[in-house]
């Protein structure tokens, strides 16, 4: 693969047409955790040996993340949902600000350039469309592993002071439970001269994956998924062939386009340990779940209104939140919906209401009364979530709604409207790169 430029501008026009009101059925095939890839790939800079990525999502992230460790000097070769990353000659630990702009997942980088290399030099990740998405945890626990941090003109510096530049092992409570910080700083500790133990840590499936990987590449790392990770450190890592997990918010969107169009559909492969309260919540709501050691058979009943609270996991995740507020505003009766997690995370709260969902907001909260019927409008996606949740709502409603901001959706969903169509949707890309 010769990796090029995330067409964030050739999408800027496009948007997707959904003639609504149209039943599904058949099987949707999950693919690989964007969140876990990203992160995987990044470990490709604690080694010299080439580390091999299975089911990895055809994604403009995954495009993105590619360059930048190109950039570095990986030699990267995609082949469908295989990519190799050969990190052998690592040439620059400082990514360039242009790539590293357009992706905040860049700033994995700076935990393994560290390790390996004795010093990182990262931009630092703006804030985004849902919040502000501080990065004060990632740098805390890496100056508790030794690193000399330092944040000027937008950019952090973070070198491992002394002859042999090799991070050493160090007690880190995180104030939250940061994914991305859990997940820096575990890359981090893997190569660290001594035990490193971080508390409070993130108990997503994705940071499971990583340890999961670092482990297959000779890492030495004990409670990931419990919120306690020690990590003995060791002097290299190797290789390894590994697969991704399947996406589990891809598999929930699916899950949820069957029950906003109150149609069985089959959502495999899935791991139903990482969707607990996405499932809890879809039974409650009145759904119909079997799964079959691969896939979930998903028959929605007669529907109702529940609520739901955003936690860190096994809570219900902050990036089905706008997704499931989509059915919600289809079920019966009335529901509560708070988010905790994001600060600027129910954009999509006005564009449900351009399209008949009554819906009333209240700081982070939003209430919402089911209507009969949602009504096709012209929608704008406003972050990746948001504009997942709007073609779910297209998929409902009557008549046709037009979605804009593929180049939120094309970040986290491979070939949505494919997808969806191929199980009986009517979907239509319009525009440039249609
Ligand atoms: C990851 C996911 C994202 C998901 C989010 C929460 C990736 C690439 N992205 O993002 O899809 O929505 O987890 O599940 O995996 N915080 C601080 N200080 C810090 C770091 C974080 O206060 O130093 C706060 C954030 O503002 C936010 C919360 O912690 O309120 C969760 O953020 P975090 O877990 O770090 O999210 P990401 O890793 O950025």
């Amino acid at each position: 693969m010769t990796v090029s430029a995330a067409p964030v501008n050739r999408l800027a026009n496009s948007r997707l047409e959904i003639h609504g009101g149209h039943r599904l059925s058949g099987e949707l095939r999950v693919s690989g955790a964007k969140n876990s890839a990203l992160v995987l790939m990044a470990a490709c800079l604690l080694s010299r040996d080439t580390l091999r990525l299975r089911n990895v999502p055809p994604l403009t992230d995954i495009t993105a993340m590619g360059e930048i460790l190109a950039a570095l000097g990986v030699r990267v070769t995609r082949s469908g949902e295989v990519i190799d990353l050969d990190g052998e000659t690592i040439s620059a630990a400082a990514p360039p600000y242009e790539l590293v702009n357009s992706l905040r997942a860049s700033f994995f980088c700076i935990g393994p350039l560290l390790a390996r290399m004795g010093m990182a030099q990262v931009p630092l990740p703006g804030g985004c469309q849902i919040g502000s998405r501080p990065v004060v945890e990632h740098v805390k626990g890496l100056k508790a592993l030794g690193a000399q941090v330092t944040i000027e003109h937008g950019v952090v510096t973070a070198v491992v002071p002394g002859p042999q530049r090799r991070l050493r092992g160090g007690h880190i409570h995180l104030d939250c439970p940061s994914v991305g910080a859990t997940e820096t700083l575990m890359m981090a500790a893997a190569l660290a001269d001594g035990v490193t133990t971080i508390e409070n840590a993130a108990q997503e499936p994705e940071v499971i994956d990583l340890a999961d990987l670092l482990v297959a590449m000779g890492a030495r790392i004990r409670g990931a998924g419990t919120p306690t990770i020690h990590i003995d450190g060791v002097a290299t890592l190797h290789g390894a062939d590994y697969a991704v997990i399947p996406d589990r918010i891809e598999a929930g969107t699916f899950l949820l386009a069957a029950a906003i169009t109150r149609s069985p559909l089959y959502v495999a492969p899935l791991i139903p340990e990482h969707l607990g309260a996405v499932l809890t919540k879809l039974e409650e709501v009145g759904c119909r779940l079997e799964h079959d050691g691969v896939g979930l058979q998903i028959t929605p009943e007669r529907l109702r209104g529940v609520d739901l609270r955003t936690q860190p996991f096994p809570g219900f995740p902050t990036d089905l939140q706008a997704p499931f507020m989509s059915l919600l505003a289809t079920a019966e009766g009335t529901s509560l919906v708070v988010e905790n997690i994001f600060e600027n995370r129910l954009q999509h709260v006005a564009e449900l209401q351009r399209m008949g969902a009554s819906i009333r907001l209240q700081g982070n909260t939003a209430c919402i009364e089911g209507v009969a019927r949602l009504s096709g409008a012209p929608v704008q996606g406003t972050d990746l979530r948001a504009s997942a949740a709007m073609v779910l709502a297209g998929l409902a409603a009557e008549g046709t709604t037009t979605v804009r901001g593929l180049e939120f959706l094309d970040r986290g969903y491979a070939d949505l409207e494919g997808k969806l169509n191929r199980v009986g949707a009517r979907i239509e890309r319009i525009g440039d790169d249609a």
